[in-house]
């Protein structure tokens, strides 16, 4: 076999057998393959796409192509959950100690944060003590015992994944649809997931810009899904805004925990997403006959307390402080707050989430660069939505910062945290948040 044979097959339109893609792949991994050909069999991919099962062979080439984790030991059906979003979403932290409160384990590798993204083992990292390393014994073994466990991803998953992400970025063939849906899926697949729930975002803030080509995105993870035999269900919401208020490490466990302790003043987008994600992992963990059932049994584990209580119960069995559950003060918290003014008065009809992502990291709540250390207390929280009116000055967010942080580099981040929020004189409803949901049987649309 060879690659250039491969690269002009693809560009010509035939279908590649599992066997070559397997052997492009295990290739690149291993240094046969140099990046020039990988790149062409990308930018082939890109204009010619994939066939279903192209797209399932690839997955599975990429998922097996490092370590893998054996989550066999743990009881019951193991679903992940996945967002392609990453700006300010803390549905994880909430997720996990609630799905398990429902008696569906969640053993939940997850990563740290990059650029204007953020990282849900940063937002844990921000409780005092909390350890995200665990031996794959220990990981195991506080599943069975709880019920949940969130660690960082280590070893050396997907590394064909990691190679030829960085490849895409470089030569324009990140947005091809069956080069996205098999990197996200093999990453799942890696982690060990029997089933998997997936947030596909779409609007301004996404990948996708509209539910059309988020439906399609999410079709072709279903059909990776039930080619590989893990049942996967993809939720479209959207991201005009972030969801929920806060962005930045201490603030999103903050806002997670107001959640979880059934406070007012919480977004009810973040409680409506997550409820609607919970839902879906219930029903694919066997726990619950319908989605509304099953957000009925989520609504009561969190107005019980349960699912409050099994928070803690997470932070104690990793080294964390439980009292931060019933004591939010614990938590980091910055030495000011900077109100952000609205240049002029206007409804507010979209907030960018990746400008807001970006303005966080710049006030070091996240990392410009992999080695980066950053600040777990600061962030940025929203008080305004869209569809909310405000008057010249009138305050749209504020900045939560450290004395580190003044002068020229903190009016870039006001400047730059201002302009997220698009101002008109005409005032927008509220976007609809859950557009569509993908399975296996088709879509069914929200709109
Ligand atoms: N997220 C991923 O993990 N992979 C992609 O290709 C795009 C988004
Ligand atoms: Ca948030």
């Amino acid at each position: 076999m060879r690659a250039v044979d491969l690269i002009r097959a693809k560009r010509d339109g035939a279908e590649l057998t599992p066997e070559q893609i397997r052997f492009l792949i295990e290739g690149y991994v291993s240094g046969e393959v140099p990046d020039y050909q990988m790149s062409a069999w990308a930018m082939a991919v890109f204009f010619r796409g994939m066939t279903a099962r192209e797209t399932a062979a690839l997955t599975l080439a990429m998922a097996e192509s490092g370590d893998t984790v054996d989550l066999s030991a743990v009881r019951g059906v193991k679903v992940d959950k996945h967002s392609t979003g990453g700006v300010g979403d803390t549905t994880t932290l909430i997720l996990a100690p609630l799905v398990a409160s429902c008696g569906v384990p969640v053993a939940k590798m997850s990563g740290r944060g990059l650029g204007h993204t953020g990282g849900t083992i940063d937002k844990l990292e921000s409780i005092p003590g909390f350890r995200v390393e665990l031996s794959q014994q220990e990981f195991v073994a506080q599943v069975n015992r709880i019920g949940a466990a969130v660690i960082s991803q280590s070893g050396n998953i997907t590394p064909a994944d990691k190679l030829l992400y960085g490849l895409r970025d470089v030569t324009a063939t990140i947005e091809a649809v069956p080069l996205i849906a098999s990197s996200v899926m093999s990453k799942k697949i890696a982690a060990g997931a029997d089933a998997i729930v997936l947030d596909v975002k779409t609007g301004g803030g996404a990948f996708m810009k509209t539910v059309d080509d988020s439906i399609r995105l999410a079709e072709a993870m279903v059909a990776i899904g039930t080619e590989v035999g893990r049942r996967t269900v993809a939720v479209i919401s959207d991201m005009n805004q972030p969801l929920g208020n806060a962005i930045g490490n201490a603030l999103e466990v903050r806002e997670a925990l107001a959640v979880l302790r059934g406070e007012s003043g919480v977004s009810p987008d973040l409680i409506e997403v997550t409820l609607t994600l919970g839902a879906h992992m219930l029903v694919l963990g066997g726990a619950a006959p319908s989605v509304e059932a099953a957000k009925e049994t989520l609504r009561a584990k969190l107005a019980s307390g349960e699912a409050l209580r099994k928070f803690a119960e997470l932070l104690g069995a990793q080294g964390g402080d439980p009292a931060v559950a019933d004591d939010p003060s614990r938590l980091p918290s910055a030495a000011r707050v900077v109100p952000v003014p609205a240049p002029r008065a206007g409804a507010v009809t979209a907030i960018e989430a990746e400008a807001l992502g970006t303005a966080a990291m710049l006030l070091g709540a996240g990392r410009a660069t992999k080695s980066s250390s950053i600040d777990l207390s600061v962030g940025i929280r929203l008080l305004k939505r869209i569809g909310d009116t405000v008057d010249a000055g009138e305050s749209v967010a504020e900045l939560h910062v450290n004395a580190a942080m003044g002068g020229e580099a903190l009016d870039d981040v006001l400047r730059r945290t201002a302009a997220a929020f698009e101002l008109r004189d005409a005032a927008a409803a509220p976007p609809p948040l859950v557009r569509a949901v993908v399975t296996k049987d088709g879509v069914e649309r929200f709109d």
